[in-house]
């Protein structure tokens, strides 16, 4: 496989062309499908709108069982699958992926600042789930146990590192991606994003000297991921 290898197009089309057992770790953020319960952007006189959108593609219904198949098929025996979701969809990844691998477990993101709630009628929306699922032998670099705890603090997307044209609502910290290819692959392994949106996945990946495959549905934020990727590469060479 190539050190980079970038498709615009469907995932579920795409994946049928990555080989059988050649991926070392599956990292993804595939949508939430939590448009419906969005209350829209929230409105002030004194500062620009709080983004409380849910984009377009997060609409259409994202079925885990749907993955089953070809996510087994292309991982190594000892690959890691982890698979960034929300609190309506925890359940339907557990259904479908629990049985069907030797261990599933989650990992929670908390940001360290997330949208205020001005209401001040609930909890602020601060945590974000992982779960992810391996079998027996799986590729796995315990750093300590201070810091394998399955939970990881960091800030949401910002400063120089937040895309402006386009502007991915999800975007995801590189750090927190880091991380988590650090502990579930090694230098030279394959790392594959279905659903790589501006190419975060890719990033850090391959700042850890890490192959990436990734695929991407919309032609802007793949055009975006390809240019920050090779951007990224002429600084590493
Ligand atoms: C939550 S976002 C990923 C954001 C990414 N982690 C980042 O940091 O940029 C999910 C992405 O999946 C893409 N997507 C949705 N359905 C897809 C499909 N069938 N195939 C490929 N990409 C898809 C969307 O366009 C969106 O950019």
């Amino acid at each position: 496989m190539k050190a980079l290898d970038l498709k615009n197009g469907d995932c579920k089309e795409l994946i049928k062309k990555i080989p059988d057992k050649s991926v070392d770790l599956i990292l993804t953020d595939p949508p939430y499908n939590i448009a419906r319960y969005s209350t829209g952007n929230i409105k002030f006189d004194w500062r620009s709108d709080i983004n409380n959108d849910i984009a377009e593609w997060d609409e259409v219904p994202l079925k885990p069982a749907d993955f089953v198949e070809s996510f087994k098929r292309v991982l190594k025996p000892t690959g890691n699958a982890f698979v960034f979701t929300s609190y309506n969809m925890v359940g339907e990844w557990h259904k479908a992926f629990d049985d069907e691998f030797d261990t599933f477990q989650f990992m929670a993101w908390h940001k360290t600042n997330p949208v205020p709630n001005f209401m001040k009628t609930s909890f602020l929306n601060s945590v974000e789930l992982i779960v992810c699922f391996w079998n027996k032998g799986h590729t796995w670099n315990f750093i300590n146990q201070a810091k394998m705890h399955n939970f990881i603090e960091s800030s949401i997307c910002g400063g120089g590192e937040r895309l402006k044209d386009p502007k991915h609502p999800a975007q995801k910290p590189v750090k927190v991606l880091e991380h988590i290819v650090k502990i579930a692959s090694n230098d030279g392994d394959v790392v594959f994003d279905p659903f790589m949106g501006v190419g975060s996945t890719g990033v850090a990946a391959r700042g850890l000297n890490r192959r990436f495959v990734g695929f991407e549905l919309d032609f802007e934020y793949f055009q975006a991921a390809k240019k920050r990727l090779s951007e990224q590469l002429i600084k590493v060479v």
